[in-house]
């Protein structure tokens, strides 16, 4: 039998939300994207209390996020996580750029990454999940058996991003996006708490060069093989 949690990390770009994704939809397993927690807490930081950022006031933050995250519905089913507050559906919202730019800020703060540890724990007690994000293996599922890295070159990961945004109708060149995928990893992988690192146990898988039923197919097998 597969593990009831498979994780899969990785920095921005990287394959990680399609490939769990079609993952998902295959083993009928539900996706955890773990990143969209932490959107969402940036994006009830922004709209609540702007002034709070460029975070100076970590106690505060925390506050407002307790107070807010029980207005928040949180659901993972095979699509995605889906997220709305006080009724509203936040899925364009927390793929905003300005969502993007102050989320690897927030995301550093130890005190909100122990709350949506929590949250993302909770959710996988009730069903098997992809977890997806930068440390699934390695902090809130360290005991699966089904860990997965995917990492590519920059340059691509920024390619990705950018044709993403573009049918998006968002305007920025592909040095931008290269330097903000950039500037977000280094933040990401150089915080003392939860950096982005390869977890233990983990099989790592370079998407350069692969399609995602390619990567996917190297999961499946990877699974087959091991369980
Ligand atoms: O994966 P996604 O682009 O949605 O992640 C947004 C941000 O959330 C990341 O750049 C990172 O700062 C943070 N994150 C994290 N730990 C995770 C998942 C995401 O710190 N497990």
């Amino acid at each position: 039998v597969l593990p009831k949690i498979i994780t899969i990390d990785g920095p921005a770009g990287a394959g990680k939300t399609t490939v769990a994704r079609m993952l998902a939809q295959k083993l009928k397993y539900a996706i955890l994207e773990s990143g969209s927690i932490y959107r969402t807490f940036t994006w009830l930081l922004l709209s609540k209390k702007r002034e709070l950022l460029p975070l100076r006031n970590e106690a505060k933050i925390l506050e407002v996020l307790k107070e807010e995250i029980p207005k928040l519905d949180i659901k993972a089913d095979s699509q995605g996580l889906k997220v709305s507050y006080q009724g509203t559906d936040l899925t364009q919202e927390l793929r905003e750029p300005e969502v993007e730019a102050h989320v690897s800020e927030v995301a550093a703060l130890p005190s909100v990454r122990k709350l949506a540890n929590e949250i993302l724990q909770r959710i996988a007690e009730n069903r098997p999940i992809v977890a997806e994000g930068r440390d699934m293996g390695s902090v809130v599922f360290p005991k699966t058996k089904a860990k997965f890295f995917l990492t590519a070159d920059p340059r691509i990961r920024a390619e990705r991003r950018y044709l993403e945004w573009q049918a998006k109708g968002l305007v920025a060149s592909k040095e931008e996006v290269l330097s903000k995928i950039k500037e977000r990893d280094h933040k990401d992988s150089s915080r003392t708490e939860a950096p982005l690192t390869v977890p233990e146990g983990a099989i790592v898988i370079d998407t350069t060069t692969l399609s995602p039923e390619e990567v996917v197919n190297r999961i499946l097998e990877a699974l087959k093989s091991s369980h």
